[in-house]
């Protein structure tokens, strides 16, 4: 609002215009959300923050507790509304709203209620930014992002599920543990279902080039006398085990969401595991997705990286894809 201090201050050359270039909107402002948002902000990847959800005071509460400190964001813009027209050119639109698995629940078991979700909000954001990308981020993620693909009449490319770019950092972390080598230098990948489908890709897994299979070729069996298989098992029970014990898992997903955000308003030909529409891949033939190493940046994505897959890690993907054509 322009006061006379203000007019007698600022001489403006020509109107204010938010040019939106790294606009990030994150629906949903519950645990999920807020680690999302706390992540992109607190590491700079967007300096404009828009959130959105369908319980007012909670969002107005989340949105002037993170303005209080945007001295320490570099200025980060923060708005939130419970009306999407605030969401008008995001860059990208992040969509943490529904429900979460209560303890001993499934992530499909919420299949009905955050499609309904979802329909209430994809082709609001859609409406307000076209050409944006949607990173579908609720469970399950995999069912919910090919739901968010019809809903919003998006190119394929630009409609993406985090998926299991969360269990791949939570399998680097345990083979970490077991190898006492940092996350960033131990390399394998978790594909297919963000969920109890999963696929460990032991015949990749490596460190420094070295292909633990090639020491142990029986690494990720049942046969495995060092029961290296436990790691992806862990890797399954994670959420299940976070939830048990705090009721969410937040941080994590945050961080996840907050480097995918990255690698697309940054452009750089990162390579993260996420939920694209796999038919066609890896002998696929349904309409579905699930995570593999794709290329993506601000386009969305450009690649997809088919690993050399064993027979049974093959045949555990195709699984998870019948898996998710039934729900
Ligand atoms: N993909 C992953 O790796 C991953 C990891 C953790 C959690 N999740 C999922 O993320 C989702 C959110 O989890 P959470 O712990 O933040 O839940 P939460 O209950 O803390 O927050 C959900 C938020 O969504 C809002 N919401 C519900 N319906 C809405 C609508 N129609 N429009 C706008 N907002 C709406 C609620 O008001 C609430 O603020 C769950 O589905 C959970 O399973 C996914």
């Amino acid at each position: 609002m322009a006061t006379a201090t203000k007019e007698a201050l600022l001489r403006t050359v020509q109107p204010h215009v938010s040019h939106g270039s790294n606009k990030v909107t994150v629906v949903g402002v519950g645990q999920v959300g807020m680690a999302c948002a706390f992540s992109i902000m607190s590491q700079r990847i967007s300096s404009d923050v828009c959130l959105v959800d369908c319980v007012e005071d909670k969002l107005m509460g989340e949105m002037l507790d993170l303005q209080h400190g945007s001295l320490f964001l570099k200025n980060c813009k923060v708005a939130a509304s419970t009306d999407y027209a605030i969401t008008a050119g995001s860059k990208l639109c992040i969509v943490t709203a529904g429900v979460r698995q209560r303890e001993g629940e499934s992530r499909l078991d919420l299949v009905q209620r955050n499609t309904e979700v979802m329909k209430n909000i994809i082709p609001k954001l859609v409406k307000y930014s076209p050409d944006t990308i949607l990173l579908i981020v609720s469970n399950p993620c995999d069912i919910l992002t090919y739901v968010a693909w019809k809903l919003s009449g998006l190119p394929k490319e630009r409609v993406i599920g985090s998926g299991t770019n969360l269990d791949s950092s939570r399998f680097r972390f345990l083979l970490s543990q077991k190898l006492g080598v940092a996350s960033t230098s131990c390399h394998g990948w978790i594909i297919g279902e963000h969920g109890d489908s999963s696929v460990a890709v032991w015949s990749g897994v490596n460190i420094a080039g070295v292909r633990l299979k090639e020491l142990n070729p029986k690494v990720g069996t049942d046969s495995d006398p060092e029961n290296w298989k436990d790691l992806h098992k862990q890797v399954v029970e994670s959420a299940y085990n976070v939830i048990k014990l705090k009721g969410y898992t937040s941080w994590a997903i945050g961080m996840t969401v907050a480097s995918i955000a990255s690698s697309i308003l940054h452009n750089i030909g990162n390579i993260h595991a996420l939920s694209v529409l796999v038919k066609g891949y890896h002998g696929i033939e349904d309409e579905v997705f699930l995570s593999l190493p794709s290329v993506i940046g601000a386009s969305g994505i450009t690649d997809v990286v088919i690993q050399p897959l064993t027979d049974s890690e093959t045949q555990s993907l195709q699984k998870s894809a019948k898996l998710m054509a039934e729900s």
